[in-house]
């Protein structure tokens, strides 16, 4: 247990060793790219969304799976592992405002306007949301999505002669429709804060996507105002951000895409190359550390705070405790929700 005394960060992070190497391979802690370095350090695996779904799908030996991210994301691991394993999450009030901007009433008020276009449609949730909005999309065919396979899903959907139905990011929605030769005209955007779902009265019937009014606060800060002051600044940068930017912004950049497509372009670029990119700031800095060859500046220093409130005193709390025998802060889904949330993300999954 933490001593009453203040530690120093030194001391947190050698205290939380100490708790990882006592707990071996009964343990295994998951950080999401956006996390600060400290938590990163201290993480067995470090991803973006889809492939922190994938390695907590593939955890058959840990029993314990410390997840350090917002809490959609422990959510989904406990909603994706064996029941036997349990799932941590070091600050329950981590919580992505996103993934709030829908709730199961107002989605299941949507549905029932939409279902009357006569269309088929297929319901997506971006996997920035509550298990109540995947388990909904479990049940009614559909699946979730994360931005590093948004593009591949709607196909999936396309593919099945269904409409989409995404929710709740209005932008990675819009954004991925544009790549895919869908104009704005051919969407349709459902606004919960209307009675009849629409602000002008658009129609419904022509819709070849439906989107919710949701965004990203981090990401929507950064404008295309950034993008040209930056392009001013350093002739010939190459500008990448993340697809919950506005199509504004991503219309103005060189490259949209997931938080690992982000790093792999850096990372594989040429020696010398100039980057600047818009995503949350914690990851920018971390990919200008590891790739000291070449120039990397952030759109803007926009930073996700709900990602930070996971720190290494946290961290620690729950190790010290587990490597006692004690939980803190298991992460627990509705029953009601489980079956069919899971659906949903293997559904994902299957989606190479
Ligand atoms: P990724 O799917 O790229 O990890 O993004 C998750 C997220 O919350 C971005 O803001
Ligand atoms: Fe949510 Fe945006 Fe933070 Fe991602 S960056 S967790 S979408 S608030």
């Amino acid at each position: 247990m933490m001593s009453r005394s203040q530690p120093t960060k030194t001391e947190i992070l050698e205290r939380i060793e100490v708790a990882r190497k006592k707990l071996g391979s009964d343990l295994i802690v998951l950080a999401h790219f956006y996390q600060m370095d400290d938590i990163i350090q201290s993480a067995d695996f470090i991803g973006d969304s889809l492939q922190l779904a994938r390695a907590a799908s593939k955890q058959k030996d840990a029993h314990y799976i410390v997840f350090c991210s917002v809490s959609f994301m422990a959510e989904m691991a406990r909603i994706i592992c064996s029941p036997e394993q349990i799932v941590f999450h070091p600050e329950t009030k981590a919580r992505c405002p996103l993934a709030e901007m829908a709730n199961i009433d107002d989605v299941e008020k949507a549905w029932v306007a939409l279902e009357k276009t006569g269309k088929r449609i297929i319901p997506v949730v971006y996997v920035n949301s509550n298990a109540d909005l995947k388990a909904f999309c479990g049940k009614n065919e559909g699946l979730v999505c994360t931005s590093a396979n948004a593009k591949k899903v709607m196909e999936h959907v396309f593919s099945r002669n269904a409409v989409p139905f995404f929710f709740p990011d209005e932008n990675l929605g819009r954004n991925t429709a544009h790549t895919m030769g869908i104009s704005d005209e051919e969407m349709f955007l459902w606004d919960p804060y209307e009675t009849d779902g629409s602000r002008n009265g658009a129609s419904m019937n022509n819709a070849m996507m439906f989107l919710w009014r949701g965004f990203c606060i981090v990401h929507t800060v950064i404008l295309p105002s950034h993008v040209e002051a930056i392009r001013r600044q350093y002739k010939g940068i190459k500008v990448i951000v993340h697809p919950e930017c506005t199509p504004d912004t991503v219309n103005v950049s060189d490259l949209a895409g997931s938080t690992s497509f982000i790093k792999n372009t850096v990372e594989k670029s040429a020696p010398g190359s100039s980057w600047a990119i818009g995503t949350e700031i914690n990851f920018v800095n971390r990919i200008r550390k590891e790739n000291p060859d070449k120039l990397i500046i952030p759109l803007l220093g926009s930073g996700c705070r709900e990602m930070a409130k996971i720190t290494p005193e946290k961290l620690l709390r729950v190790l010290e405790y587990l490597a006692e025998g004690r939980a803190v802060n298991p992460v627990l889904v509705d029953g009601t929700y489980t079956e069919h949330a899971r659906l949903a993300l293997k559904r994902m999954l299957e989606i190479k």
